[in-house]
């Protein structure tokens, strides 16, 4: 009996395109053989046909129109690894609109247009995978829908973006600043097109956002959480972490009270204590806790970013995608909750460190108490030490347990005062970590 044959079509062949490209040219035979079917690399898009490519395609197979490969009868499977929410959009919806299933490891686009490209592929009897848009190589999104679908979630929490915990690693191991560190991890293949994506947080958060909806049910628009990158992050923060106990991560923070608090989902740079499994997750790689009713924390880690990592949750989503095809009965429904009410960021409570620069003269540190004790905010420890520049000196503050909105108010007033120089730096301390 002839086996079944499986077209699949790769729309972007970048770092994740490449990557997809050669490990099935690779393991397409026994990868088929295993789930049944002749597995065909039918066809290819880039934007550009003269650039050099670390794979060989040829060329009858290559085009500069993804819609073209979206629109192809012939084609089962499309894998959209173009990025952002253009062209990648509109090639996702015309396969969908036509039944097909459609592959994703684009976080920007799911964080951004779930609900209208699930609605579309509901309507038209397609399907959509999106395992590589969150984590990289680990299956996270398979663990919450499958391995953990017994639990409520009160805490997710994590490291979710390769590219800023590379940055943070060497800048903690190297003492070089991050400008440096991240043209290699562009080189490397970690950073999105436009970084300022991953070092501003918005990558980050674009996962949170569907890790959340896998949880909750709810899509949390991204404009209502609280989202901090690792910009301003300095060697003094690194030093003090270090000293203290902590490791600087840039982390993802879903939480959700039963049976009737918010929804909270936020992402900034976070003291996370060493002691914890999460504080030692270096360089690309992502971890993730996930604490659930039923089953208590449960911990993933794995590279997060990169080619090999990518294009591993890639395949795996074109193993199942052949196993629905074939089979039609794959465990895939969509995530129906009842939705839930979001908290607003304001309401987070928790410990903070807030480190400025001052002037090195008597009586500032009276006049930052004040300002503290009027915003109700309870200091745990303060330490000063050398400035960057002459007459000045850089002091760091940690408070007891506090409320976002008066931690800000707090930093806002401390600014206005004309012995801090320039903005302070506020960090999360993570208790929930510890
Ligand atoms: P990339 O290296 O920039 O590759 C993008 C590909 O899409 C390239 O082949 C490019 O063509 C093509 N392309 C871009 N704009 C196009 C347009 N307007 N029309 C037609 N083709 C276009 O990106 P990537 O790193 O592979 O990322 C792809 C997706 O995977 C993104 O959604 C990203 O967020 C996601 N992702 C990336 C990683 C990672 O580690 N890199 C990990 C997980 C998820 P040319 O090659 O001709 O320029
Ligand atoms: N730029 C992303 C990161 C790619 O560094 O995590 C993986 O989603």
């Amino acid at each position: 009996m002839s086996q079944r044959v499986i077209n699949i079509g790769i729309c972007g062949l970048g770092t994740v395109g490449q990557g997809v490209w050669k490990h099935l040219s690779a393991n397409r035979t026994p990868l088929g053989s295993r789930l049944g079917v002749k597995l065909v690399l039918h066809s290819a898009s880039v934007r550009d046909l003269r650039k050099r490519r670390a794979v060989r395609v040829p060329a009858a197979r290559l085009t500069t129109d993804p819609l073209t490969i979206a629109r192809d009868p012939n084609v089962h499977i499309v894998c959209e690894l173009i990025g952002g929410t253009g062209i990648a959009r509109t090639v996702t919806l015309e396969a969908l609109r036509r039944g097909k299933t459609v592959i994703s490891a684009n976080k920007a686009l799911l964080s951004s247009h779930g609900p209208e490209i699930f609605a579309a592929a509901r309507r038209h009897g397609g399907h959509f995978f999106f395992e590589a848009s969150v984590a990289g190589g680990i299956p996270i999104i398979k663990a919450l829908r499958e391995g953990l679908v017994a639990n409520r979630f009160g805490l997710i929490h994590g490291i979710l973006n390769g590219t800023c915990n590379y940055i943070l690693t060497r800048m903690e191991r190297e003492g070089a600043g991050y400008a440096e560190i991240l043209a290699d991890a562009k080189r490397l293949g970690y950073a999105e097109a436009d970084e300022s994506l991953d070092v501003e947080g918005w990558d980050t958060a674009h996962k949170a956002a569907i890790l959340a909806y896998l949880a909750h049910g709810t899509w949390v628009p991204v404009k209502k959480m609280l989202v901090e990158g690792i910009t301003r992050i300095s060697q003094a923060d690194i030093a003090f972490a270090r000293e203290n106990g902590y490791a600087i991560k840039l982390l993802a923070v879903i939480t959700r009270e039963f049976p009737q608090g918010g929804l909270c989902v936020r992402v900034h740079p976070t003291l996370v204590p060493r002691t914890h499994v999460i504080g030692n997750v270096n360089e690309v790689y992502n971890a993730i806790s996930v604490t659930g009713d039923i089953v208590g924390e449960t911990a993933y880690i794995g590279r997060g970013a990169g080619q090999d990592a990518t294009a591993s949750a890639v395949i795996s989503d074109i193993a199942d995608a052949v196993t629905l095809l074939c089979r039609g009965n794959l465990a895939m429904p969509e995530t129906k909750l009842q939705p839930c009410r979001l908290s607003a960021p304001e309401e987070i409570r928790g410990r903070y460190y807030i480190r400025m620069e001052v002037k090195d003269e008597p009586g500032v540190l009276a006049r930052i108490a004040g300002v503290t004790a009027r915003s109700g905010v309870s200091i745990a420890n303060v330490q000063q030490r050398p400035g960057r520049r002459p007459g000045a000196a850089s002091l760091i503050l940690t408070t007891h347990d506090s409320n976002e909105q008066a931690i800000r108010a707090t930093v806002a007033r401390i600014r206005g005062l004309g012995t801090v120089l320039g903005q302070p730096v506020l960090l999360r301390i993570a208790d929930f970590a510890a």
